[in-house]
This record gives structure tokens, C-alpha cells and sequence, in this order.
């Protein structure tokens, strides 16, 4: 959700913050912006939109100055408006703030300040950077500031700021939000995204919470909130800047289905000692915990399910957003694993925020390296499948699976796992390379405002699934839901034509889904199955490989994928950048 970034170095800034600013467009945002300064003058350019219009329009690459910040805002205090855009002045044009996050207290902090700001937007940021001057104008002294300011503002931040009497310094501050440093040769880089610099260095330092970097173009020095220098060792990350290109595919979002064939593959490549200090940790806990957001969630669903026939404790499921009674539950004899793609999602961080005092052990299976997931984790499991640019989580998803299956198959002592998921890549590509059969449906999901999943057991996560991202790509309504509850209240729903997609491949729950999709047909519904064998009650057939029943949710979801994603086309949608939504939700 929203990007900031900041460059220092011997070259222009401004071309390389709109290069930062377009590879951190699939995080999602609603207008955009750059600052930097040049002998002694401030240049702003910011406004609504896309990247690509707003450059068109004002040239945000062509401002001058080797220093500057940049901004992908996603807007939450104030309406979308080129005056809210970031960055942010203060008054005396002395601090140059770009901002990340929200800013809870901001009206009590607006009381405080002296009655002679001059606010230019209706943002929460643009406090900051009037608190900044004022104290700034007291102490002259930047990291001072910084620290006062940073115990005043409650809320999630990553700040990036400048103070234009020090145009040969940038500083960082973070609180709940990521930032990281890039170290280049000569230069450096600051983001809330590795991906905005990858271009340009893979050498980074991963900034913790209540933490202030100095950045010039030769150094970096980092302290805490209480002005504590801090040393940190630099990481080299492993992923290419090729990995984030579509190469011969017209959306991220589809390349990302397809590569699915290998990245399920790539998943169960873990390091044998932590994958087995895991599982030992796993085993150990009087309860378990399981939590995520969005489809994280739904791998949650599914590994309760399946881990609940494995293991003697008590096992939930629960959603990191609802987390409140699960918090409470927990002591030092559970094991919470939070499930993310991101590793940044806010709401999943609120739920382990105060369980580590509390002796919880954290097990993470997350997919971006560095994220602030696997560092507060004891164990984590990385899910090796590169970027996911697409909003929509499609390759992240399966791969969760894949390691969902590799654990289950450890506890079930399944000796063949891996030829099993070897066998799943080669139908996936097989389903893949089946699209164009789908058209018809295809047509059908276009005409319709409602579409209704339904799936049993361990179908059922799927079918929820299903519908998000139905809902998310070709934005049209669309309900996941557990086959037998449709009798409770949906049924009254169901009109003539009404699409149900019912995911029925071939195990226990075959009969009892095969009824409940009768009872759909019988109201008027057009069945849509997608199951191993044909049947008289659907009126389209999405034919799926027969597998071992505890692969199928892997392997029915592919065609749900690929039915969102060409319905999405159909209704010339944005496939990759789907309206109001944001890759990595960093606020709650
Ligand atoms: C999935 O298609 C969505 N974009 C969204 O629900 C996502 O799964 C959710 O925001 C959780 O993200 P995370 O896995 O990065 O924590
Ligand atoms: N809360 C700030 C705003 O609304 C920052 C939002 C963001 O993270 O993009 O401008």
C-alpha cells in the first residue's frame, strides 16, 4: 500500500525516483509525487492518477537536483487530490516529508502546534512535517527532532525526510511500516520496497521499528527512538530485476498463473534443519494457531483443516483482522504461524505485536524476503516463488499450499510428497493450456452480478477463494460458500440463469455437494462443476485430473484463476492493478 523512496548520490535523482516510483506501482495508489532539491531550490511535482498521465503531463523524471523523495500515495486522511499527494512541506519549506502509514493522533497533534501553520492539504502527513520545523526551528539538530516527533506520533509510519538546509543528507524514520536502505556505490537509496532500487544495488539494510537512518551519499548511520547507535550487518537479496518483468505476457497476473507449474515446485525446497525445526516446533504446542488476511486466510482454513488430523492440540483458524479473542487465548505453550505473501500486512502484525512478551512462538510461512514478517518470527519458511506483482495473489497462494502439503506430508510420513507435487506441475500446465475452453463461461461471468462458489470440507476454502478473486479482478459480486449452507438463507437468492460454480472433484463430499448443486439447478441456477466427471446437473463441465484427494484444492483453483483473469479482460479491467486495492495493506 503506497511507496516511498528517496535517493542521495552523484546522479539525477528524479529519473531514478520515477524508475522506483513505476516498479512500485503494484503496490497500489491513487496519485503520486516527487521532490528534490537543486542549488538551493525546492522542486514539487505531484498529482491524481497514474504514473504514466502524471508524467505525461508534468515530467516528474525531469526536475533537477542528485537529491530527492518520492511518493505513491494511497490515500486514507483526505480525498484523493493533487493538494494531498505527497510530498509535504512544512511552512518555511524546510522539511520535505514523504509518509507511509497512518498517523492515529494527528488531531490532537494539530492542537498543539502553534497557530501559524499554513496547511496546504487534509492529510494526517502533512502534521508531521509542521511538527518537524517547529521542533527543528528549536533544536536544530535533524536526528533530535526526529527522536521527539517519533514518540509523538502514535500509529503506523515510514517517514522519508529532508531538511533543505542539509541538502546533502535524507533521513529515515520507521515505526510498523517498512523501510530499507539501498547501498549503492557512491549513492544511496531508501524505501518502504526493495523492488523500487533492485535495479540499481541488492545490497540493503533491513531498518527495525522505532528506528532513525541518516543517509548521505557515502554513509548510513542508524539509532533508535532513544538516540542508541545501532549497527546492522547488510544483506545481499538474491532476486533479479528480471524476475519483475512480464516478459511475453500481457499482465503480470497471468504470467504469475502460469509460472505456477514451477513455483509449486520451488516451494518445497526448504532448508532441511529449519523445515524440521518447524515441524518439531509445530508439534510441540498445546495449541495452534493459524492467521492471515484475504487468501492467506484461506490457506489458514485449509492447513486447519488438514493439521487437525495430524495433531493431538487444539488447532483455529482465524482472521488477523478478528483477532481479539484468539489474543487472549494464547500463552506460552502456543504456536501462532501467520500466513502472508507481503509480510507487511498491518493487521497481521497487530496480532503478533504483543505475543512475543508473552512467550507465543511464531512460526511464518511469508514470500518477501526481508519482510518484517520473518524477523519477528522464530522459524519462518520462505515460499521461494519471487515477486508477486499482480494485487491478485494467485502464484503466493498455491505456493502456501505447496508448503501447507509439504508439512502435512512430513507429519503423515507420505514418502513420495515431492513426486506427487511434481505430477500436480505438470496438470497445472495441462489446465493452463486448456483456457479456451472456458469462453463460454467466460461469457456467461460477464452478463452476471452475482456468482455464487460453493464447495464442502476442504473445498470450501476454495470456493472462497474463488470468489475473492472473481471479486477483486472483474469486480463483479461473488459469494464463496460452504455447499450445505445455501438451504440456510441463499437459496432465496437464486434466479433464473444465476451462475454456481460448484467445486466437486471426486472425494467423501462428492454426493452431498452433487445435492446441494441440484437444489441450486432446480431454482433456476446454471451450474457450472468443476469435477473429474461429467454430470447431468452441471450445465457447463470444467474437467480437472484425478488426484490424491488432499491435492485438489490446489488443482481446482487454477481454472477459478484463470476465470477471473479472463473475465477480467473480457470487461477490460486492469488485471494487475485492480481499482482501490493495494498489494501490500499496510494500514488497518
Ligand atoms: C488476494 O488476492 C488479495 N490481494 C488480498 O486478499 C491478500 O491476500 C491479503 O491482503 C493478504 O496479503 P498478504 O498475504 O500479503 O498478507
Ligand atoms: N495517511 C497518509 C495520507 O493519507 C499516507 C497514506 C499512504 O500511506 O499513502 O496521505
Amino acid at each position: 500500500m503506497c511507496g516511498i523512496t528517496g535517493y542521495i548520490g552523484h546522479k539525477d535523482a528524479a529519473p531514478i525516483l520515477l524508475k522506483s516510483l513505476k516498479r512500485m506501482e503494484y503496490r497500489g495508489y491513487d496519485s503520486a509525487g516527487i521532490s528534490t532539491i537543486h542549488k538551493d531550490k525546492i522542486i514539487i511535482k505531484k498529482d491524481i492518477g497514474r504514473i504514466d498521465s502524471i508524467n505525461e503531463k508534468i515530467q516528474l523524471g525531469e526536475a533537477e537536483g542528485k537529491i530527492g523523495v518520492a511518493h505513491t500515495r494511497w490515500a486514507t486522511h483526505g480525498g484523493v487530490t493533487k493538494e494531498n499527494a505527497h510530498p509535504h512541506l512544512s511552512c518555511n519549506k524546510e522539511v520535505i516529508l514523504v509518509h507511509n502509514g497512518i498517523i492515529e493522533n494527528y488531531r490532537k497533534l494539530l492542537k498543539g502546534l502553534s497557530n501559524n501553520h499554513n496547511f496546504q492539504s487534509q492529510t494526517d502527513s502533512e502534521v508531521i512535517s509542521h511538527l518537524i520545523e517547529e521542533e527543528y526551528n528549536k533544536l536544530k539538530d535533524p536526528i533530535k527532532t526526529l527522536q521527539n516527533i517519533s514518540k509523538k506520533l502514535n500509529g503506523s509510519f515510514a517517514l522519508i525526510v529532508i531538511f533543505s538546509d542539509r541538502a546533502n543528507e535524507i533521513y529515515g524514520v520507521r515505526k510498523y511500516a517498512p523501510l530499507i536502505v539501498g547501498i549503492g556505490e557512491n549513492e544511496n537509496f531508501i524505501s518502504s520496497d526493495i523492488v523500487s532500487f533492485i535495479d540499481y544495488t541488492d545490497n540493503v539494510i533491513f531498518l527495525e521499528d522505532k528506528e532513525i537512518v541518516k543517509v548521505t551519499q557515502n554513509s548510513i548511520e542508524i539509532l533508535n527512538f532513544d538516540g542508541d547507535k545501532i549497527t546492522r550487518d547488510k544483506t545481499h537479496v538474491a532476486w533479479e530485476a528480471a524476475d519483475i518483468s512480464k516478459e511475453e505476457f500481457s499482465h503480470h497476473t497471468i504470467k504469475e498463473i502460469h509460472e505456477q507449474s514451477s513455483t509449486v515446485k520451488t516451494a518445497l525446497n526448504q532448508d532441511k534443519e529449519e523445515f524440521e525445526k518447524f515441524v518439531n516446533e509445530l508439534l510441540s504446542g498445546k495449541n495452534i494457531f493459524i492467521t492471515g488476511s484475504g487468501s492467506s486466510f484461506h490457506i489458514a482454513l485449509i492447513f486447519k483443516k488438514m493439521l487437525t488430523k495430524f495433531v493431538k492440540s487444539q488447532v483455529q483458524a482465524f482472521l488477523s483482522s478478528e483477532s481479539e479473542e484468539y489474543r487472549e487465548l494464547m500463552d506460552e505453550n502456543s504456536i501462532l504461524i501467520p500466513i502472508s505473501q507481503s509480510g507487511e500486512t498491518a493487521d497481521l502484525h497487530e496480532v503478533i505485536r504483543n505475543l512475543k512478551d508473552k512467550g507465543v512462538t511464531i512460526l511464518s510461512i511469508y514470500n518477501t524476503i526481508g519482510s518484517s514478517l520473518s524477523r519477528v518470527s522464530d522459524i519462518s519458511l520462505n515460499l521461494n516463488c519471487g515477486p508477486e506483482i499482480g494485487v491478485a495473489a494467485t502464484k503466493s497462494f498455491t505456493s502456501q499450499l505447496a508448503i501447507v502439503y509439504k508439512i502435512i506430508f512430513e507429519l503423515g510420513k507420505v514418502k513420495d510428497g515431492n513426486e506427487k507435487i511434481e505430477e500436480l506441475s505438470e496438470q497445472i500446465k495441462e489446465i493452463i493450456s486448456n483456457e479456451k475452453s472456458l469462453h463460454e463461461i467466460i461469457e456467461l461471468l460477464n452478463e452476471s452480478n452475482d456468482v455464487y462458489f460453493l464447495g464442502r470440507s476442504i473445498h470450501h476454502p476454495i470456493a472462497l477463494e474463488g470468489a475473492l478473486k472473481l471479486k477483486e479482478l472483474a469486480y463483479i459480486h461473488a459469494e464463496g460458500m460452504a455447499a450445505g449452507e445455501i438451504k440456510h438463507g441463499t437459496l432465496a437468492l437464486v434466479e433464473e440463469g444465476t451462475p454456481a460454480i460448484i467445486i466437486n472433484p471426486k472425494d467423501e463430499s462428492y454426493e452431498d455437494t452433487m445435492n446441494n448443486a441440484i437444489e441450486m439447478k432446480a431454482r433456476g441456477a446454471k451450474i457450472i462443476g468443476i469435477s473429474v466427471e461429467d454430470n447431468e446437473a452441471y450445465d457447463y463441465w470444467i474437467k480437472i485430473p484425478k488426484v490424491d484427494n488432499i491435492l485438489y484444492p490446489l488443482i481446482e483453483l487454477i481454472p477459478l484463476q484463470l476465470l477471473a483473469y479472463y473475465t477480467a479482460i473480457r470487461r477490460k479491467n486492469n488485471p494487475d492493478y485492480p481499482r482501490n486495492l493495494a498489494k501490500s495493506v499496510t494500514v488497518k
